[in-house]
């Protein structure tokens, strides 16, 4: 039945707030409405004005979106890969074992040197993984010149050398139990490296770490920008897993990073990490935030528990490479590195976790982050325990 639009349907619109009318096939205008229309300022259309098909959608994602709505809208950024990024000459790895093996698999499936050089003592091992990678590299493509063998001196000329040798834990033992067996094996490296590779970037790797890292910086007399410890890397990735765990995202959705030692004094910044943007507390109760912070201070030695005789590899491995990748400039932005600090966070002489920025030497500098109150005494305290294990 044909519509007959008059003054009134105007008038509605425009009450409406519309700045135009419909007109329908058959519609009949009366000019009252005509007149209507000029004086409201409403536009009339011929019709009917095609529209986008309405979405379809089931109650998940409808409750979904609204709650989206009332969110900040989050992206997990992503890592782009830089093009600059320079190709090793020659990676050296002191240590063939789990974590020196893993991360001769990673550089050689990546590809980011020209050559890797794995050694360990104990006969065999460094040789044998070292044939078993060039065995991959028909599958992997991987160009790098593959080698191992028992002789320290096969260091020379590397740029970046990881020294990961020296006895693990085993359950029941902490770290700093390992000061005086290890230390002989980081002297022992360091010779090496400093007769052989005296411009290589030395990543300490043994524990306990941070006092490796003075070990080898005594050792080497190498400046503070040359000798970093990996250890915030690997202790940040444990946190961030936590954190993503406890609240049912994803990891790459979580950014946190953890300070201080590698150690029962580790410092999760929990002040300035993000779970999809948005600060913890959105998220946790201050119970569920300490006790993700106790499983990331944890995470080694749950891993030796489980394992029992030695400790984690895959992630000490892969928090290796990434520290590679920033000297090699293939990541920009700091991360966190073990340094031997010069008044940084009011701490000097000792060696401590702090956000670096790195490149080709190693250390660019130390950024400088705005801590509360009390993660700076954390940092401190990790700094004094550090300093008292070193003097006994
Ligand atoms: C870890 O935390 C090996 O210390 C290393 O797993």
């Amino acid at each position: 039945m044909a519509r007959v639009v008059g003054a009134e349907h105007i008038e509605e619109v425009r009450a409406k707030g519309l700045r135009h009318f419909e007109l329908l096939p058959g519609d009949i205008v009366t000019s009252l409405a005509e007149e209507a229309a000029s004086r409201l300022s409403i536009k009339l259309i011929e019709g009917p004005i095609e529209r986008p098909t309405p979405h379809r959608t089931d109650g998940a994602t409808m409750a979904r979106r609204a709650m989206y709505r009332r969110a900040a809208r989050w992206v997990a950024p992503s890592a782009a890969p830089r093009t600059e990024a320079r190709r090793l000459k020659k990676l050296a790895l002191i240590g063939a074992g789990g974590v020196g093996g893993n991360i001769a698999h990673l550089a050689a499936n990546q590809d980011i040197a020209d050559e890797i050089a794995l050694i360990d003592i104990a006969p065999g091992l460094a040789s044998s993984t070292a044939l078993d990678l060039l065995h991959a590299s028909g599958v992997t493509r991987s160009s790098a010149r593959i080698n191992g063998g028992e002789d320290l001196n096969a260091v020379a000329g590397a740029d970046v050398v990881v020294v990961t040798a020296g006895r693990a834990r085993t359950p029941g033992m902490t770290r700093a139990d390992l000061i005086t067996v290890n230390r002989k094996v980081i002297c022992a490296a360091a010779e090496a490296i400093k007769s052989q590779a005296p411009n290589a970037v030395v990543i300490v790797v043994t524990n306990p770490l941070d006092e490796m890292t003075v070990e080898m910086l005594q050792a080497t007399g190498f400046p503070r920008e040359q000798v970093l410890g990996m250890a915030g890397t690997l202790d940040s990735s444990r946190f961030r897993y936590s954190l993503a765990k406890a609240v049912g995202v994803e990891a790459r959705d979580v950014e946190a990073i953890t300070l201080g030692s590698h150690g029962d004094e580790m410092a999760p910044i929990t002040s300035l990490a993000r779970i999809k943007g948005r600060a913890l507390e959105a998220f946790l109760t201050t119970d569920q935030i300490e006790a993700c912070r106790k499983d990331a201070v944890t995470g080694g030695g749950q891993v030796v528990a489980l394992k029992k005789t030695g400790s984690a590899t895959i992630a000490p491995a892969h928090s290796s490479l990434e520290l590679i990748d920033h000297i090699r400039g293939a990541r920009t932005g700091s991360v966190p590195v073990s340094v031997m600090l010069e008044g940084e966070y009011g701490i000097a002489g000792v060696v401590l976790g702090v956000p670096c920025h790195l490149g080709q030497r190693g250390l660019v500098s130390v950024e400088n982050l705005r801590l509360t109150e009390a993660e700076s005494t954390a940092l401190k305290a990790a700094a004094e325990a550090i300093r008292t294990r070193l003097a006994s």
